[in-house]
């Protein structure tokens, strides 16, 4: 029975194998960060299904050899994966999982704490906020928002959706939603050009899709701010309740930027909550020339901006800030007995703020990141994104068969084919999907489209640490050449 316990078969993999394993891995990981992940194609070549055929329908009964499973790593993972991490990747928003970002993910994958509670793990509790504060005060927000972490924007903006409501003090926390006839329809106001989340955030919370309500944009892509006063003088003489707005810094499509103050003015007549989703353009404020993006935004009641999109932080981290963290915690906190420490309501239990108990401890890479970069070497990273992108804009300007389909304030650049004077939009839209299909087989760059108001739009997203002029200049001679075969065919 003694020596049943002391079986080496219950216990983890001995320390060698594990230092063998781990020295091979981060060899690895080094050589493909230093490449840029430029040997592989950077979108997957593989067709639904090819990975999950290679893989056995069942767990192993028996303890499989690591190599073995590194080398299916190699041979069956790797090939369907698409590598965010290449210097060719430009679409969406182009991110990074950075050096020190990878070293501050091992960490805290070695220590494995749940900081649900400061007791459970007092050092995450402390550095987040700590870390958070900086953050704050890097991209120019006053020192009396509290923030903490989450996994994405869009669980960030939920919660900042589920305060707004609480704050609303329609006493929804207790009795929910379900069979009243005393509430109100409700109302989140956003630009037709807000992202999906907080649409998806209206169905979760139970107001409804119907409870969103887009507002139109002007010729860049901003917010049309009479338009949201018109909005809520409608809604509220028809007995609907507005709830709060949600403006964006750097929307999804073209990285407009909202006109925070004026959505601001009217969020403080009318007592409305105001979300800002800063998620890509957020970390811009870092620079000192940026900053006027944020401008307003430090009379937003809740603020969310992304680490992991253009922060150099490994995927995923949210940075979620509000003026109101006792609404938060009104919203969301909820103690049993197993939960309680004599340190309760002394000290900041993250779990309060949130949906979610346990807790990575994320803070860990964001520290590695910005003490690795600092914020000077950060804010270099960020402007030479930026003048590629510009550099970009400019040669589409300058292109006779492209034209360019928005501002480009940060280091996204849309695009398209202009197709020839007798084209139909139909045909446009069809000839720039087939240009994006081609420029994605070369494995070269990978870019992504939206639809704009002219129509199909080819979207161009610099945020990635290996991207070089060698890469933007590779994507426009395959945009000249995959033209060149399309419009001579
Ligand atoms: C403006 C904006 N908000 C929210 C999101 C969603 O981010 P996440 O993937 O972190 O939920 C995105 C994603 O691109 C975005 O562009």
């Amino acid at each position: 029975m003694t020596k049943d316990l002391e079986s080496p078969s219950t216990g983890d993999i001995p320390a060698d194998e594990l230092r063998r394993q781990a020295h091979r891995m981060v060899d690895w990981i080094a050589d493909y960060l230093e490449a840029g992940a430029r040997p592989y194609p950077v979108l997957a070549r593989v067709n639904p299904g090819d990975v999950s055929s290679r893989l056995p329908a069942r767990a192993p009964e028996e303890p499989e050899p690591l190599d073995a499973v590194w080398d299916d790593f190699l041979k069956i993972v790797l090939p369907g994966v698409t590598h965010w991490n290449h210097a060719g990747f430009m679409a969406y928003f182009g991110i990074t999982g950075s050096g020190p970002g990878v070293l501050g993910e091992m960490l805290s994958a070695a220590l494995n704490v749940n900081g649900m509670l400061w007791r459970t793990c007092p050092s995450a509790t402390e550095l987040e906020l700590v870390v958070l504060d900086w953050l704050r005060d890097a991209i120019g927000l006053p020192p009396g928002l509290f923030g903490f972490l989450t996994d994405t924007a869009s669980i960030s903006s939920l919660l900042a959706l589920a305060a707004a409501r609480e704050a609303a003090g329609l006493d929804i926390r207790e009795r929910g939603m379900g069979g009243r006839t005393d509430l109100p329809r409700m109302r989140v106001y956003a630009s037709d050009q807000a992202h999906s989340s907080i649409a998806k955030a209206c169905i979760t919370l139970g107001l409804g899709l119907d409870s969103f309500r887009a507002l139109p944009h002007d010729e860049a892509y901003r917010v049309d701010a009479s338009a949201l006063a018109n909005a809520i003088a409608e809604d509220r003489a028809a007995g609907i309740r507005p709830l709060a707005v949600v403006a964006t810094v750097g929307t999804t499509s073209t990285t407009s930027v909202d006109p925070v103050a004026s959505i601001a003015d009217i969020c403080e007549r009318e007592d409305l909550w105001l979300h800002v989703d800063a998620a890509y353009a957020g970390s811009a404020a870092v620079c000192p020339e940026k900053r006027w993006c944020l401008e307003g935004c430090e009379r937003a009641d809740s603020f969310v901006f992304n680490p992991h999109k253009w922060l150099f932080t490994p995927i995923d981290a949210s940075a979620l800030y509000t003026r109101h963290p006792e609404i938060f915690k009104r919203a969301f906190s909820l103690i049993p007995e197993y939960l309680t420490t004599p340190e309760t309501g002394t000290v900041v239990d993250l779990m309060d703020y949130g949906v979610q108990l346990g807790r990575r401890f994320r803070a860990l890479k964001l520290w590695w990141v910005l003490r690795a970069f600092g914020l000077e070497g950060i804010r270099a990273r960020l402007r030479h994104h930026m003048g590629m992108a510009q550099s970009f804009a400019g040669w589409v300007d300058r292109h006779p068969a492209l034209e360019r389909l928005a501002p480009v304030p940060f280091s996204v650049v849309n695009f398209r084919a202009a197709g020839t004077p007798s084209s139909s939009p139909a045909e446009v839209d069809a000839l720039n999907l087939e240009l994006l299909e081609r420029i994605n087989a070369s494995g070269e760059v990978y870019i992504s489209h939206t639809r704009l108001d002219p129509g199909i739009a080819l979207h161009v997203a610099i945020g990635n640490l290996h991207t070089t002029p060698g890469e933007i200049g590779r994507l426009e001679t395959v945009i000249d050449e995959e033209l060149a075969c399309l419009l001579n065919r």
